[in-house]
């Protein structure tokens, strides 16, 4: 028996910002039949996993492409992975069943054939909190957003911390992993209902529209006249720079991702490597991947701050397979509030 599978691609390396015209959704025919002795696993795509790291996989060239499994380049015409949540339609393996719900490596597409050795967990649903908190809040951005603000930035109670990116899928999160813990938190963000929404809602001291400041380094000034201690870097470049010149002795720059440099090369920044050196800043990039060691700790209090109410997993869902090329587009021009995730079919 065979499906018909609808799935994005795109034409050609995309070397610059994306548009709709480098995608294209293609259809193509699955079998359901799995031999009895395969490994593999047939998965009906449920929500799937839209993130800005996609951009460098999809360049001519990048450097990350080299430096882990799951940056490597996107072919163009070929299926893309993604991390995503599913239910089970054919398996003979013992750890999975028809009908299991499953999150791991997926594609951006309707169905997966998950090859042995890929990215697989079966999931143990708790039914009081909705199955999409799998891509976002429960999984990687989620992780980075924790293991990123406790393992990374070391933060202690009260101090001065500042997240970039702050309304999106992981800063939401940071922000408010901070304001738990009792630190003095600021977040910038690309438009006034974003600013509002973290200060009104999410709790944040302060935040910033970077978009109307003309120069970032006072608008850090401003809003932390004492400095800051530590630092939460989702885009890059100017702000990196403006957040370094601004930083206290001992302060702690968490590298989560460089956004603003993704679509444009031109925007690089450095930071004034003086400071560095005599306000002895210790600047770390990481990845999600290296911080499954504090998973348990990471899903056991995310799990209980937002049972208490104390923790919001704001998202933003598109739906069908066609949202997708808008959807990744989206996040370059500050569309998205929250985790970016689109729903494929049903539960
Ligand atoms: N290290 C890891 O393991 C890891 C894991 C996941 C993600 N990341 C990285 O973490 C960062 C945030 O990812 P996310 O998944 O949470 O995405 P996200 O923040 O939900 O989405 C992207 C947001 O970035 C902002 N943005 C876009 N272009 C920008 C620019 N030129 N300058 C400043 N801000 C810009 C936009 O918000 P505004 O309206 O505020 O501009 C947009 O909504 C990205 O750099 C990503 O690559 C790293």
């Amino acid at each position: 028996m065979e499906v018909k599978n609808k799935y994005v691609s795109i034409k050609a390396n995309i070397n610059g910002a994306p548009e709709e015209s480098d995608f294209e959704v293609k259809v193509e025919n699955i079998s359901l039949l799995v031999e009895s002795e395969s490994k593999e696993v047939v998965v009906k795509n449920l929500f799937v996993s839209i993130d800005p790291y996609q951009i460098n996989r999809m360049k001519s060239q990048s450097s990350s492409q080299a430096a882990i499994s799951f940056a490597a380049a996107i072919t163009p015409g070929e299926a893309i992975d993604t991390y995503g949540v599913g239910r089970v339609l054919v398996s003979h393996r013992p750890d999975f069943k028809k009908d299991d719900l499953v999150a791991g490596l997926l594609t951006w597409g309707e169905y997966t054939i998950v090859k042995e050795g890929s990215l697989l967990n079966k999931l143990d649903q708790d039914q009081s909190f909705p199955l999409s908190y799998h891509v976002g809040v429960f999984g990687f951005s989620g992780l980075a957003a924790y293991g990123g603000f406790f393992e990374v930035c070391k933060p202690k109670p009260g101090e001065k911390v500042f997240v970039s990116a702050a309304s999106g899928s992981i800063g939401h999160l940071v922000g408010q992993y901070a304001k738990l813990l009792g630190c003095y938190v600021v977040g910038s963000a690309g438009s006034q209902e974003k600013v509002k929404l973290l200060k009104e809602t999410l709790g944040f001291e302060d935040a910033f529209n970077y978009k109307q400041e003309t120069d970032l380094k006072s608008a850090l000034k401003r809003c932390f006249p004492q400095g800051i201690d530590v630092y939460f870097d989702n885009v890059g470049g100017k702000m990196l720079e403006a957040a370094v010149a601004n930083m206290n002795s001992f302060g702690r720059v968490a590298i989560c991702g460089v956004i603003s440099e993704y679509t444009n090369a031109s925007t690089r920044a450095a930071p004034e490597m003086l400071d560095i050196v005599y306000k002895r800043i210790t600047i770390q990039g990481f990845l999600a991947a290296d911080l499954m060691k504090v998973y348990a700790d990471f899903l056991s209090k995310t799990i209980e701050y937002l049972k208490a109410g104390k923790l919001k997993a704001i998202e933003d869902v598109s739906q069908g397979v066609e949202s997708i090329p808008s959807a990744f587009i989206g996040l370059f021009n500050g569309d998205n509030i929250g985790k970016k995730i689109v729903k494929v079919a049903d539960e």
